[in-house]
């Protein structure tokens, strides 16, 4: 019996970190300050300069990240923000937690990024933000979704949940996954390839005005404690989560290289199988101005639930990001989409398997999951 091979496996990723992390949870731990103070500063500074945007405001998760941006941005009832059907329900759940209407436009069939020509479709009188995700690790088309919302006057709010690390190549120079549009949001759920020792996210902007709100949102609406001009929320990042990021994310170019170099290897070992070829699978486009980082990656299949089953039967980990189409989620009824509306996402949700691709995933164990491909097709 082979060995199995983990979606992802953060054991291997901490036994190069035990040390150093062991170490700085401790000297949280006998300062006994734990939420916000010193240790998230000096992180945020780390993520603003990482990223090169200006203000980095720390909170409790990325769905909180896109809540406060929005709320932000004061978008709330009566208005639309429009994303993406073939995402983490947060990206659509935000909008709706906010008071306002999560919309939708169909994504591009090659990359699983929203399409530039169905936004513009999508955009109505209504419409106060445009939120693009990253999906996977690769930046949505940030020149054509930018220009168009410069033209219609909006905010892009971008869901980089999935992206930090990844850059974009704009006319003006590369540019961070998060800082290219007017405020970007991650997450460091323990998957994520920036992961915590649970949830934690942040918000990143370059305007003075919006980080001054988020700093103010994420402690109650209130600059001064007891004093509340506004009405936000508890959402703080904790110390212990911060000092554990900090140590990662010197890390994580050298792991988001781990990750496109396995995701080159996947595709030369499939491309010399003939299945691509076939036509019984099709691999991950990369778009000629993203640096994909393989948060996943994702294949379009034939016979996608059997091959599941095949591939879970060899111990082998694979998921299925995303099964059902956001605007099709029983909760978003009343927005009144039907099955149809968006063919393109609904046709991903039953094609696309994600395989293992972490960073200290080992040539052998990527050549079983290969072969089991192969045997599953021959
Ligand atoms: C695209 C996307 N948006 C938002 C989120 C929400 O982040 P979190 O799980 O930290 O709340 C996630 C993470 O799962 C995500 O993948």
């Amino acid at each position: 019996m082979q060995k199995p091979v983990p979606l992802l496996d953060l054991k291997a990723q901490f036994d190069g970190l035990r040390e150093p992390v062991y170490e700085a949870i401790r000297e949280v731990v006998e300062s006994q300050g734990f939420v916000l103070g010193p240790r998230v500063e000096a992180f945020e500074a780390d993520v603003a300069a990482y990223t090169g945007a200006k203000h980095a405001i720390g909170c409790a998760s990325g769905s909180d990240a896109l809540i406060l941006a929005l709320a932000a941005l004061e978008i709330g009832e009566g208005d639309q923000v429009l994303t993406s059907p073939f995402s983490f329900f947060a990206s659509a759940s935000c909008a709706y937690r906010v008071g306002a209407r999560p919309i939708f436009a169909d994504i591009d069939a090659e990359t699983f990024n929203l399409d530039p020509e169905s936004v513009e479709q999508a955009i109505t009188d209504r419409t106060k933000a445009l939120m693009p995700v990253h999906l996977f690790g690769q930046c949505a088309e940030m020149e054509s979704i930018g220009a168009l919302a410069e033209s219609k006057g909006l905010p892009v709010v971008e869901d980089a949940a999935q992206a930090l690390g990844a850059r974009y190549e704009t006319d003006g120079g590369l540019r961070m996954a998060g800082a290219i549009g007017g405020i970007g949001c991650y997450s460091f759920f323990p998957s994520k390839n920036l992961g915590g020792f649970g949830d934690g996210g942040m918000v990143v902007t370059s305007d003075d005005a919006l980080a001054e709100r988020l700093r103010i949102l994420r402690v109650h609406g209130g600059r001064q404690m007891y004093h509340h001009p506004f009405v936000g929320w508890n959402s703080r990042l904790d110390a212990l989560q911060a000092v554990v990021l900090q140590i990662k994310l010197k890390h994580l170019d050298a792991w988001s290289e781990g990750r496109a170099k396995n995701a080159a290897r996947y595709d030369r070992w499939f491309e010399e199988t003939g299945l691509p070829t076939e036509g019984k699978i099709k691999l991950p486009v990369r778009m000629p101005r993203a640096r994909h980082i393989f948060n996943q990656y994702t294949l379009r299949v034939e016979q996608r639930d059997a091959l599941r089953e095949h591939l879970a039967g060899r111990g082998i980990g694979q998921s299925v990001y995303y099964p059902v189409p956001l605007h099709l989620q029983e909760c978003f009824a009343e927005l009144g989409y039907r099955e149809g509306d968006f063919p393109r996402a609904e046709q991903a949700c039953k094609e696309v398997i994600s395989l293992p691709v972490y960073p200290e995933l080992g040539e052998e164990q990527q050549r079983v999951v290969v072969d089991a491909l192969v045997d599953f097709y021959r």
